[in-house]
C-alpha cells in the first residue's frame, strides 16, 4: 500500500491506470492528479473524457486479453483501476496471480461483477442476501419456462429481463404478461453486450424506493455515505439527491447487506450498492466495485466526493464520507446524433446560486448519450432536484 507519493514523470512516480476513461473515470484521474499521482487513461476510442486529463493516453480493445496483458506489462502501474465491466477480467486475475499487478479492489471482484451471473449466484446462493427471485435462461423456451414454472412456482409476472452482459438499462424490459415474452428476448439479444443470448430473468419488486449506498474499503475499515436516492428511466439514471431519508431499520439493513457484499469482495476502494426498499425490507440488487453514476451528486453534496473517495482508498489514505449539504444531480443528455456538438445556455444555467454542470467533453454526442450532468445544493433535496433539473434544462446540445 503507497502510503509515500511519487513524482509524476519521475523514477518514483506513483504510477495508475484507470480502464474505462469515461465521465466516472475523468473524475477519478482528477482526485488521482490532485495527489501527485502520474495517471494513464485507457479506453476504447480516443479522446475518451478521462483521457483529456491523464498523463497518458491509450486506445486499446479492453476485452481482448492478450492486448490488454501487453499494455500492462508495457505501462507497469502499480495500481490498475476499472471503470468498466467490458474488461477482459481473466487476463487481470491471472496477472495478479503472477503478481504483476494489483487490481482495484480485487481481480476476483471485476470478474465477479462483469457480468450479472456472478455477482447475483455470489449475494443470493454464496452470501444468502435477499435479492429478487430470478433465473438465468439460454433461450425464449428456457424464459418462458422460467416464468411459468416447471416443477414449482415460477418467476411469474410482472418480471423484468436482462441481458446477463448489459449495462445502463441496454436490453432490458418489463413483461407484464405472456404477450410480452417474444418482444422482450428479442429486444436482450439486440442490446446485450456480446452476442451470446444468456440473460437474466428477474422477479419485478414493487419497491417503495431504491438507493445506490457508496461504501468505502479504506485502511481504516468500512464506512458508508448516506443514502443516495435516484430515479431510472428504461433502467438508465435520470436523477439522483442526497440524502434519501430512510427508516433507521432500513438503514441499518441496508449497511449490514452493503458490508457482507463488500467484505466478500475485498480490497480497497469504493463499492456502489443497489439496494430496493419496501417499508423496513431491504434487496440487494447488484454492486459496482467503482464509484457510481448515481453519485455523481456527491460533487456538491460530499466534503470528499466519490471519486476523491475511492482515491485515496485505493491509495490506503484515510478517508472522510461525511455529507457537506443536501443536493441533486440531473442528466444531460446529447439529444441529436454528431459529433463536436456545442452547449447553449450553459451560463443561464450557471445563474442560480448553488449550481454546477459537468460537461464531460466527448467527442461524439448520441440523442440517449450521457454528455453532461447539472448539480444543485440546496436546504433540502427537493428544493435541490427541482433546481438541478431547471439547470439541465437550461443546457441545449446542438449541432454547428
Ligand atoms: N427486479 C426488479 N424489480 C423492480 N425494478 C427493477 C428490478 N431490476 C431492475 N429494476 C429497475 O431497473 C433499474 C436498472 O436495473 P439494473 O441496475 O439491474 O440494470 P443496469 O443495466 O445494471 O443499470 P445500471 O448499469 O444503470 O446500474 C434498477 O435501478 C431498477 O429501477
Ligand atoms: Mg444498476
Amino acid at each position: 500500500m503507497p502510503t509515500t507519493l511519487g513524482t509524476p514523470n519521475s523514477p518514483h512516480a506513483t504510477r495508475v491506470m484507470l480502464l474505462g476513461s469515461g465521465e466516472l473515470g475523468k473524475e477519478v484521474l482528477i482526485a488521482l492528479q490532485r495527489l501527485g499521482v502520474e495517471t494513464i487513461a485507457v479506453d476504447r476510442y480516443d479522446g475518451a473524457p478521462g483521457q483529456q486529463v491523464a498523463h497518458h493516453a491509450h486506445t486499446i480493445t479492453m476485452s481482448d486479453p492478450a492486448a490488454l496483458r501487453a499494455l500492462i506489462e508495457a505501462e507497469k502501474p502499480m495500481l490498475v483501476v476499472p471503470e468498466i465491466e467490458a474488461i477482459a477480467t481473466p487476463a487481470l486475475q491471472a496477472m495478479e496471480a503472477e503478481g504483476l499487478v494489483r487490481v482495484i479492489p480485487t481481480a476476483r471482484a471485476a470478474r465477479l461483477t462483469m457480468d450479472r451471473e456472478g455477482i447475483r449466484r455470489l449475494a443470493a446462493e454464496t452470501l444468502g442476501l435477499p435479492t429478487s427471485p430470478y433465473q438465468f435462461c439460454d433461450s425464449l423456451a428456457e424464459l418462458q419456462a422460467a416464468i411459468d414454472g416447471v416443477d414449482g412456482p415460477g418467476i411469474g409476472y410482472p418480471c423484468i429481463v436482462k441481458p446477463v452482459m448489459s449495462s445502463s438499462g441496454k436490453g432490458q424490459s418489463k413483461i407484464d404478461g405472456p404477450a410480452d415474452v417474444q418482444k422482450a428476448w428479442d429486444y436482450a439479444m439486440a442490446g446485450g453486450r456480446v452476442s451470446h443470448g444468456r440473460v437474466i430473468v428477474e422477479g419485478f419488486i414493487d419497491f417503495d424506493y431504491e438507493i445506490t449506498l457508496l461504501t468505502v474499503r479504506a485502511a481504516q475499515g468500512t464506512v458508508f455515505c448516506a443514502p443516495i436516492g435516484h430515479v431510472q428511466v428504461s433502467g438508465d439514471y435520470v436523477e439522483s439527491w442526497q440524502p434519501h431519508p430512510m427508516h433507521p431499520a432500513a438503514l441499518a439493513r441496508a449497511q449490514q447487506i452493503a458490508q457482507t457484499i463488500t467484505d466478500d469482495l475485498g480490497g480497497h476502494g469504493l463499492f456502489g450498492v443497489e439496494l430496493f426498499v419496501k417499508g423496513e425490507e431491504v434487496w440487494f440488487s447488484e454492486v459496482s466495485p467503482r464509484p457510481h453514476d448515481t453519485g455523481m451528486v456527491t460533487m456538491v453534496t460530499q466534503w470528499q466526493n466519490e471519486f476523491e473517495l475511492h482515491a485515496r482508498a485505493i491509495l490506503g489514505l484515510p478517508v472522510d464520507t461525511s455529507l457537506m449539504s443536501p443536493g441533486a444531480s440531473a442528466v444531460i443528455y446529447g439529444g441529436v446524433d454528431a459529433s463536436g456538438i456545442v452547449f447553449d445556455g450553459v451560463a443561464d444555467a450557471l445563474a442560480e446560486p448553488g449550481t454546477e454542470l459537468r460537461l464531460f467533453g466527448k467527442p461524439e454526442s448520441f440523442v440517449k448519450r450521457r454528455m453532461g450532468v447539472a448539480l444543485a445544493r440546496d436546504v433540502d433535496t427537493d428544493l435541490a432536484r427541482a433546481k438541478a433539473k431547471r439547470a439541465a434544462a437550461k443546457v441545449k446540445p446542438r449541432v454547428v
